[in-house]
Formats: structure tokens, C-alpha cells, sequence
């Protein structure tokens, strides 16, 4: 089983709540297989922006994603799968929409980098202190907020799980 507890931390961001895209994506990792442990609709603070795309910080984007992902509420998510940061940031696309393939949810519904609707935890890199995954769950969620579950279709999601 543990090789299926990997976690990924994904947030519609303010453009897919005001276009009433949050039940179609959260349909999406659902019908992939992945479990949800946690889920908040929420606003966005300055602090809280500003942790999450630190590592954009001095970048000449960066003051205008502040405002655009405090700009109205999102809908923050933690879900668990096998590969899940991987199969995850696979099914979003790109993060220009422009160059996301249909079938993916920014290559779906975006056209514009500056809005393509959802975030997901990158995988690690080199110049990470800390896995993505790990510090984006830690900022947006305290631990008693995530659930522990058993997800019963695993049986059939997951060959070894089934005898
Ligand atoms: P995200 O963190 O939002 O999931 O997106 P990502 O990993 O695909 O892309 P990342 O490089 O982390 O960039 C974060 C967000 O900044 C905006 N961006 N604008 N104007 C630009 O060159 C530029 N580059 C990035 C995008 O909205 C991107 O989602
Ligand atoms: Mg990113």
C-alpha cells in the first residue's frame, strides 16, 4: 500500500472558481483513481501568495501572480495516488495553456499563461531544500485537516490490491 500514498497538493486558482470549473476538475482526479485527504475553498492572503511562489520572487511575472492568486477564492486540494505529483502535473498540461495538449486541464480550458486555472506540485529539483508536494500541503493545510481513509475502489484501481 505505500507505494499508493504518495500526496500532491492542487488549487483551482481564482479564474477556474469564477468559471465554474472546480466540480469538473475535482471529477477529473477522481475518476483517475487518486484519493482526496483534504479540501478547503479559501481566499489567499498576501503572506500566504507570497510563501507559495517564492521561488518566483524577483521575477518580473511575480508581483502580478500575487495579485492575480489573491484576487479571489480558490479551492485547495491535497490528492493520493500512486505517482501521484507526476500523473498529476501530467493531466493539467503545460503551464502555458497555449502549448497544453487537449485532454488536459489548462490545454481544456485555458488560453492565457497568465491564467491557466489550476496549480499542482511540481516534482522535486536539485535546488529543492524541501519536496514541493510536502511544503505546498504544510502551507495550505494543518495535519488534522487531511483525512485518513480507506478509498474501498482501490481493490480495483490498483491490480496488487486486488487478491
Ligand atoms: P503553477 O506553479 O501555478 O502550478 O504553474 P507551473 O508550475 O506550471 O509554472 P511556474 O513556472 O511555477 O509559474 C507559476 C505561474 O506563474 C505564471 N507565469 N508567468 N509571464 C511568464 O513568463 C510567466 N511564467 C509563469 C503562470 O501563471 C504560472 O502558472
Ligand atoms: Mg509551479
Amino acid at each position: 500500500m505505500s507505494h499508493h500514498d504518495e500526496r500532491t497538493f492542487v488549487m483551482v486558482k481564482p479564474d477556474g472558481v469564477q468559471r465554474g470549473l472546480v466540480g469538473d476538475i475535482v471529477s477529473r482526479f477522481e475518476a483517475r483513481g487518486l484519493k482526496l485527504v483534504g479540501a478547503k475553498f479559501m481566499q489567499v492572503d498576501d503572506d500566504l501568495a507570497h510563501d507559495h511562489y517564492g521561488e518566483h520572487e524577483g521575477k518580473p511575472f511575480f508581483e502580478g501572480l500575487v495579485e492575480f492568486i489573491t484576487s479571489g477564492p480558490v479551492f485547495a486540494m491535497v490528492w493520493e495516488g500512486a505517482d501521484a505529483v507526476r500523473q498529476v502535473r501530467s493531466m493539467v498540461g503545460e503551464t502555458d495553456p497555449a502549448d497544453s495538449p487537449p485532454g488536459t486541464i489548462r490545454g481544456d480550458y485555458g488560453l492565457d499563461l497568465g491564467h491557466n486555472v489550476i496549480h499542482a506540485s511540481a516534482p522535486m529539483e536539485d535546488e529543492d531544500d524541501v519536496p514541493p508536494n510536502e511544503r505546498e500541503i504544510g502551507l495550505f493545510f494543518d495535519e488534522e485537516e487531511l483525512v485518513d481513509w480507506g478509498l474501498d475502489s482501490a481493490a480495483w484501481i490498483y491490480e496488487e490490491e486486488s487478491h
